[in-house]
């Protein structure tokens, strides 16, 4: 059977078918500042008073704390060290030297963003380390998120499916990830400043991996990773860039399951990125 024919019956068409208050802003705080207990102004200027209290309860009751001084307050509420963009840099420098584990370390243990409240796992992302060919989705849904692995539930199986019939499997050939690596909460989509603080861990993935080829799975990913707002179906069907490697842009396998028309379309953007994978190992 031709790989046309086995991907389209993967897909379950037929083969004849043709046809997708801290003050300053958190977000912008390294994981640090963020993880520290915020400065908390008011109660750490009276908490002395009180705290003298309970440890002199002897101490007269009717001797009234005397108030704070308005100029106390006010250091507590900036916190020492650089500005929230210049943090922001230097956590973005920090990452871009990272080796595979402080890498990993530093997405299991992030703060970064609010969605570390709300996740079970960080899905930091699978597969061989040295792939030629790199997948990159969205964000972990459901049985991600508890299982800590990209791509596992049903979405994940037909990926899995599209990509044997590449002849690729995720724990051989190929290395998958998202552009964010914690759940959004009810599989909102992801906010500007989430992308903002989780973009540095993909770009140093893709820096590590080198792949010859990066797939991107659906119109988030593909607009996140490429910068622009330009529709998916505008996106298909031509080669991009990111740091210098080929990018080719697809539909999300969560789409596909739902949407029978674009499914053709898929194996075609697959056919694209095995091309433009081949021609670069050609020239390497
Ligand atoms: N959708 C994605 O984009 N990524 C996953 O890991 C799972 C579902």
């Amino acid at each position: 059977m031709s790989r046309r024919a086995q991907f389209l019956e993967v897909l379950g068409i037929p083969t004849e078918w043709v046809p997708r208050t801290r003050v300053a802003a958190p977000a912008e705080a390294p994981p640090h500042v963020v993880a520290q207990p915020a400065a908390e102004p008011p109660a750490a200027v009276t908490a002395e008073p009180v705290a003298a209290a309970i440890a002199h309860p002897e101490a007269p009751p009717a001797v009234p704390a005397v108030p704070p001084a308005p100029e106390r307050a006010a250091p507590a509420l900036v916190p020492a060290g650089p500005a929230p963009g210049a943090a922001q840099a230097e956590r973005e420098a920090a990452i871009a030297t990272m080796d595979w584990p402080a890498l990993e370390a530093a997405v299991a243990g992030c703060t970064a963003c609010g969605l570390c409240q709300t996740r079970t796992n960080t899905v930091f992302g699978v597969g061989a380390r040295q792939a030629e060919w790199m997948l990159v989705g969205e964000a972990p849904g459901e049985n991600e998120d508890l299982q800590g692995e990209p791509f596992v539930g049903q979405a994940g199986k037909l990926l899995d499916n599209m990509l044997g019939a590449l002849g690729l499997a995720r724990g051989r050939n190929v290395f998958i990830a998202n552009v964010l690596k914690c759940r959004p909460p009810g599989n909102r989509n992801p906010e500007a400043d989430e992308v903002a603080q989780c973009e540095p861990f993909l770009r140093r993935q893709i820096a590590l991996v080198r792949p010859r080829v990066i797939v991107v799975l659906g119109r988030f990913a593909a607009q996140s990773l490429l910068r622009t707002t330009t529709p998916i179906g505008k996106l298909r069907g031509t080669v991009h860039a990111y740091e210098g490697i080929p990018v080719v842009v697809t539909y999300h396998p969560a789409y596909l399951l739902r949407t029978l028309t674009d499914k053709a379309r898929a194996w075609e953007d697959l056919c694209l990125a095995r091309e433009v994978h081949d021609r670069a190992g050609a020239g390497a």
